[in-house]
């Protein structure tokens, strides 16, 4: 009423911006206003004084005369939305045939009602399995309307050792917004809450550079409408099959893309003016992105050197791997393959270096065997570890070949 003066206690706490309680300042203002006009009743004059009786923060508003208590609930909070991509990778080329698969696994995924959809990017260091993954999730971002997570386990980091299970959850679990200091400090417990957070959520999750499927099936949401990005230079079987995970191997660009990825860094003008040159870096990048991007990197920081001069230093056999070397780890070939190797057995170890030397990019089965001296099955089963690795290919199914 005009000239008296009203007190009003909110018995509750406002410690955030709206929405973190129940019923804001400006709701209080709003119900207290209407009541009164539904009573006929004046608006409160500017003498209205009311008192919070605890801390307050965000908006305080002055609220009229109120008829019966005011509750306060504290509002579900809502959940965090991670967003730990990186950033999407430039002059990205090619990869269309893979780029729908991942998209039609999704849709896949929707149709059917489907929970977790699980991806797994297969193929050798530097074969562009982290771009592909990058390039794909920005461009499905609306997809993904409760966040992305992303984790680089570093399965095959040349230095370094691997992030475990514990440390890739627990970056999770902050991520999706849990106080460090509520932590559940056992992995199984950790993994409960992650997945409890991410249940029902449609999430993209990113788990890169994977040393094997032990090493993400922690991180697998349990029901969930989750999409999950595996990549690693191993082919994870035991995803496949016990996760239902859809392999989906990398294999180096065909020679239109190399070449479309190396005028997309040098320009159109450079690459056409030295044909020769050109053909010479396709020729020995062998369509590995990794080697291709290293190369273009080398060219677009000399930009009046002739093409020509790093082409020859390129065709000596016994330096290319420096050469291919920008002196950075993620642009380095030889850590690149270096890390890879570092993961093998003894034996295959071995066999890798002694296929390597012999003539031509191909080995058949036999002469694989008899250049190790050692039996057949016994060649069969290392070329095989070999391949599992991304180190060598089998052409088809029927070839008892490899090529190196
Ligand atoms: N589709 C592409 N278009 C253009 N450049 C690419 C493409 N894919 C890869 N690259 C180049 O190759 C480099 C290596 O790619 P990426 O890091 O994705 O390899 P990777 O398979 O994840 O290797 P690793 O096993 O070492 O993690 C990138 O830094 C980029 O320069
Ligand atoms: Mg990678």
């Amino acid at each position: 009423m005009p000239g008296s003066r009203h007190r009003f206690r909110l018995r509750g706490t406002l410690d955030g911006p709206e929405g973190r309680v129940g019923v804001s300042g400006r709701k209080v203002a709003a119900v207290t206003t209407e009541e009164q006009n539904s009573q006929g009743r004046e608006l409160p004059g500017a003498d209205v004084r009311n008192e919070v009786s605890a801390p307050v923060g965000g908006h305080v508003v002055q609220a009229g005369v109120v008829h019966g208590g005011v509750h306060l609930h504290p509002g579900r909070e809502r959940p965090v939305v991670p967003h730990q991509l990186p950033a999407a990778p430039r002059v990205f080329t090619g990869r269309a045939g893979e780029l729908a698969a991942l998209t039609a696994a999704l849709d896949d995924a929707a149709d059917t009602g489907a929970t977790v959809t699980i991806s797994a990017l297969g193929g050798a260091g530097g074969i562009g399995k982290t771009w592909l993954a990058l390039h794909w999730a920005h461009r499905h971002l609306d997809r993904f309307p409760d966040g992305q997570l992303f984790v680089d386990l570093r399965g095959f980091t040349p230095v370094g050792e691997p992030v475990t299970a514990t440390e890739a959850v627990r970056g999770f679990l902050g991520a999706l917004g849990v106080d460090p200091a509520g932590m559940p400090t056992d992995l199984d417990a950790q993994v409960g809450l992650y997945r409890s957070l991410v249940a029902g959520r449609r999430l993209l999750i990113v788990l890169d550079n994977a040393r094997d499927t032990s090493h993400v099936a922690p991180l697998l949401p349990g029901n969930s409408a989750s999409t999950v990005l595996v990549t690693s230079r191993r082919q994870l079987a035991g995803l496949v099959t016990t996760h239902g995970a859809r392999p989906l191997d990398l294999d180096v660009l065909p020679e239109a893309e190399a070449r479309q990825l190396l005028a997309g860094h040098l320009g159109d003008a450079r690459v056409a003016a030295e044909p020769a040159a050109v053909d010479a870096f396709l020729e020995c990048c062998g369509g590995l992105p990794l080697a291709l991007s290293i190369v273009a990197a080398r060219a677009t920081a000399h930009p009046g050197f002739p093409l020509r001069l790093l082409a020859e230093e390129l065709r000596d056999h016994t330096t290319r791997l420096d050469e291919l070397d920008a002196g950075e780890i993620p642009l380095n070939l030889r850590a690149a393959f270096s890390s890879s190797y570092a993961a093998l057995t003894a034996e295959a170890a071995v066999l890798l270096g002694l296929v390597g030397l012999a003539p031509g990019p191909d080995i058949g089965l036999p002469a694989a065997a008899s250049l190790a001296g050692l039996s057949v099955p016994r060649a069969r089963a290392l070329l095989r570890e070999l391949e599992t690795a991304h180190l060598v290919s089998q052409p088809s199914p029927a070839a008892t070949g490899c090529t190196t």
